[in-house]
């Protein structure tokens, strides 16, 4: 596994459609694992492929819970509900915090490393991140969404 490199607002990759995965090879494999490391050292809640410079849809999420890393692959939004405004942020744009408008609960539908298909539903903090992430894999950046900047206190 490796630490990769996350790029930073700014960088075209970042705005830019990803194709989807095809082949649930080992370099799948690879990219999941050098991934959840990135995400883990860099302490967020989710990380998309294109944050890493690759264009495929693949996301993973972890906010600390039971659930532990939920990885994503070729990820739609089947079901959403509610609405939630609350603070967001981003591994790509440091130090930018805003308020967004999202839903309260969704239901994801995605494939496993392996290439089985399979449900997830979240509310809260993990429907944010489901959102969040799902975005970057159409080359959307939370910026473009936000209703309110803040500064965080520190
Ligand atoms: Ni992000």
């Amino acid at each position: 596994m490796a630490i990769r490199e996350i790029l930073k607002e700014g960088d075209e990759f970042l705005l830019k459609k990803c194709r989807p995965v095809e082949k649930f090879d080992e370099k799948l494999h690879i990219l999941l694992d050098d991934m959840i490391e990135t995400l883990h050292d860099a302490d967020g809640v989710g990380l998309a492929a294109p944050q890493v410079g690759v264009l495929r849809r693949v996301c993973i999420v972890d906010i600390g819970d039971a659930d532990g890393v939920i990885e994503l692959i070729n990820p739609v939004i089947v079901k959403s509900s509610g609405h939630q405004r609350t603070g967001e942020g981003c591994l790509s744009c440091p130090g930018k915090y805003g308020i967004t408008d999202r839903p309260k609960k969704v239901t994801v539908r995605a494939f496993d490393r392996n290439g089985n298909p399979f449900e997830i539903s979240g509310e809260d903090l993990k429907a944010k991140a489901f959102c969040h992430e799902i975005d970057h894999l159409d080359g959307i950046l939370f910026l473009t969404k936000v209703i309110e900047f803040y500064e965080p206190e520190k």
